[in-house]
């Protein structure tokens, strides 16, 4: 029987686009199809893959997605969502879209989904493990594999607000696809977000300090900053909850289960520091 699509899907067929020739995409025999016969497949898990032919170098794996599902569940993380909902909120009208780009598990999604009733959202990743999750997280929110470094598979001016949470940017697409009154949502973290954990270990990741002056640089042609949170505050560490964040970073790569569980390797509290910043989109901005 071929995979019938999903309700938040459909919510989505007249915003989505053929990545391939830009046309409308239709529903048929558990596909999404343009009038040219170019087909993408449903997932019986609940998403469309968007994303065919080469694979994307970059995603998240199936052990680091669990540990991400496991973390955020624990709530460690839910000021930054609070945060991230309340700066989207502001540009949402009542039957808003919404588009989070490296949705991950779709927990931000979901967070700013629930504060706006009428609202719809659509997750995107290049991790399919990620997407089975995302594509159940909230009935209003749909997902779909795609490459944040490609033109996206959607609509001029289709979004309210984009957000994008910890993940990779294309600035040129952010400003394409939101409405002139759009936000778009950045999260990303200060040189003291986790740095318990840094020092910990050679493998540990660190964040550069020069990166927050590239991401104003890569967005100043698009975008101006209207509203930044500085979310700041420590938090305890369980040793499950421990293993967690460091297993839903890229550092879980590079460490053993010997670091891991060495005496006093990871810390028994933390510290969370993000800026989460709104960015209205400039007129007439064009890429280079
Ligand atoms: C640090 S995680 C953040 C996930 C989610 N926003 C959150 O905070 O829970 C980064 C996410 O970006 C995704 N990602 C990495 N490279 C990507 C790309 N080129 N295009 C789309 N997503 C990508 C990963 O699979 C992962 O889900
Ligand atoms: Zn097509």
């Amino acid at each position: 029987m071929p995979v019938s699509l999903c309700p938040a899907l459909e919510l989505f067929l007249d915003l989505l686009r053929c990545p391939r020739c830009r046309a409308r995409l239709r529903p048929d025999l558990g596909a999404l199809r343009c009038p040219a016969s170019h087909t993408f497949d449903l997932a019986r898990h609940g998403y469309v893959g968007l994303l065919t032919g080469t694979r994307a170098t970059s995603g998240d794996d199936a052990a680091m997605v669990r540990a991400r599902d496991r973390f955020l569940a624990t709530g460690t993380y839910e000021p930054i969502r609070q945060a991230v909902a309340r700066l989207a909120a502001d540009a949402v009208p009542e039957q808003g879209t919404v588009v989070d780009v490296g949705c991950g598990t779709g927990y931000y999604l979901a967070g700013v989904l629930d504060q706006l009733p009428g609202a719809r959202g659509l997750g995107l990743d290049t991790s399919v493990r990620a997407l089975r999750s995302a594509a159940r997280v909230h009935e209003r929110a749909a997902a779909a594999t795609w490459d944040v470094f490609r033109p996206f598979p959607l609509a001029d001016g289709m979004a309210d607000a984009v957000l994008d949470v910890f993940a990779p940017r294309n600035p040129t697409e952010f400003h394409r696809i939101l409405r002139p009154s759009g936000r778009l949502v950045v999260v990303r973290p200060t040189g003291r977000h986790l740095a318990e954990l840094r020092g910990r270990g050679p493998a540990v990741v660190t964040v550069d300090p020069a990166k927050e002056q590239r991401l104003q640089q890569a967005l100043a042609p698009f975008f101006e900053a209207t509203t930044t949170e500085r979310v700041e505050y420590v938090t305890s560490l369980t040793s499950p909850k421990a293993l967690d964040l460091v297993g839903m970073t890229p550092s879980a790569r590079h460490l053993g289960p010997a670091d891991l569980h060495a005496d006093g390797f990871l810390p028994d509290q933390v510290t969370v520091s993000v800026l989460a910043t709104a960015y209205r989109p400039l007129a007439g901005a064009r890429a280079c």
